[in-house]
């Protein structure tokens, strides 16, 4: 291969535009290379950001051919092997407001994020004198969100946040939000928890991109089902996402099978159930549901039933 072409998408502030650059092709380079390259070479008036370029900063996140990445990390080589082509698609990160070109805005974000508190309330009667001593075990819990650096990746492909900016917290203020939630040091982990509860911690629709497109490894989902977990355990429960769990918890235990008849009622209420009998009405025709077959205990009941015996003494031995 003897060139490689970046087709970017610029913005000047007020209107969009692909612009294609064309650049000699050099072996074992990343993504950001190839941006400086065009930036000192042959566009001063490209922008994007970047600062570290050792995946430290977390400044140069930028979307190739729809996927979020760290420029500074991710290999030119590996994209062009992986799209098999020697033209690559840069966009800015998907859900923020543009600048211009590749930059963009995080100010609201930020903002967002001051809503978790991310930062340690610790206790006011501790002696300050004689640190913070924390175990193994509770540093542990608290490392893998630690290690996210602001990169934006992913806000960027996040299901949820493509379809309701305003409702749901980005994936990395969930992670935030948890990391104090967990902190042994910390006294207040409800001021952490509740603004993340309040901005759709039940809304998550597990699609993973935030796990899968994270550079540092960070797994935003798994933190937002940890913060489920410490919420219901300081008696959040009576919210749909809770009662939609605990929903599940039981049918499974009682015949190893939802029940979808009840499963609505159990969650959303009875009145707001009403509002979609016509809904259930078509589905009843078209023969999906059959309201008076109650689902009878699947054959192995009582194994289903020992894993649950078995994850109950576990917690409690915890
Ligand atoms: Fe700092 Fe890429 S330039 S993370």
């Amino acid at each position: 291969m003897e060139k490689v072409i970046y087709r970017i998408k610029r913005f000047d502030g007020t209107k969009e535009w692909y612009q294609e650059y064309e650049f000699p092709y050099e072996k074992g380079k990343t993504i950001l290379w190839g941006l400086i390259k065009i930036k000192e070479e042959i566009d001063p008036s490209l922008c994007f950001t970047s600062a570290c370029r050792s995946a430290i900063c977390g400044s140069c996140g930028v979307r190739v051919n729809g996927n979020a990445v760290l420029a500074c990390k991710t290999s030119l080589d590996k994209m062009l092997e992986t799209y098999k082509t020697n033209k690559l698609i840069l966009e800015p990160l998907n859900n923020f407001k543009v600048i211009r070109d590749l930059v963009v805005d995080w100010e609201q974000k930020f903002e967002r994020m001051k809503e978790v508190k991310p930062w340690l309330i610790p206790s006011k009667n501790s002696d300050k004198t004689k640190g913070f001593k924390q175990s193994e075990k509770q540093f542990n819990m608290i490392a893998n969100p630690t290690d996210c650096i602001l990169c934006g990746c992913c806000i960027s492909e996040c299901g949820q946040l493509s379809i309701n900016r305003e409702g749901f917290l980005e994936p990395f203020i969930f992670s935030k939000s948890y990391r104090f939630t967990v902190e042994s040091r910390d006294e207040a982990p409800g001021e952490h928890l509740e603004p993340a509860l309040e901005n759709g911690l039940w809304k998550c629709i597990r699609c993973m991109q935030c796990v899968t497109k994270c550079p540092k490894g960070v797994r935003p989902a798994e933190h937002i089902n940890g913060l489920r977990k410490e919420s219901m355990k300081m008696g959040h429960r009576d919210n749909k996402g809770a009662r939609h769990a605990y929903a599940f918890h039981d049918d499974i235990q009682k015949t190893g099978r939802l029940n979808e008849m009840t499963l609505p009622i159990k969650t959303e209420g009875l009145v707001s159930t009403m509002g979609r009998i016509p809904f259930a009405l078509r589905l009843l025709k078209k023969g999906k549901i059959k309201p008076f077959n109650m689902p009878k205990p699947v054959n192995g009941i009582e194994q289903v039933r020992t894993i649950y015996r078995l994850a109950q003494n576990q917690k409690e031995e915890r």
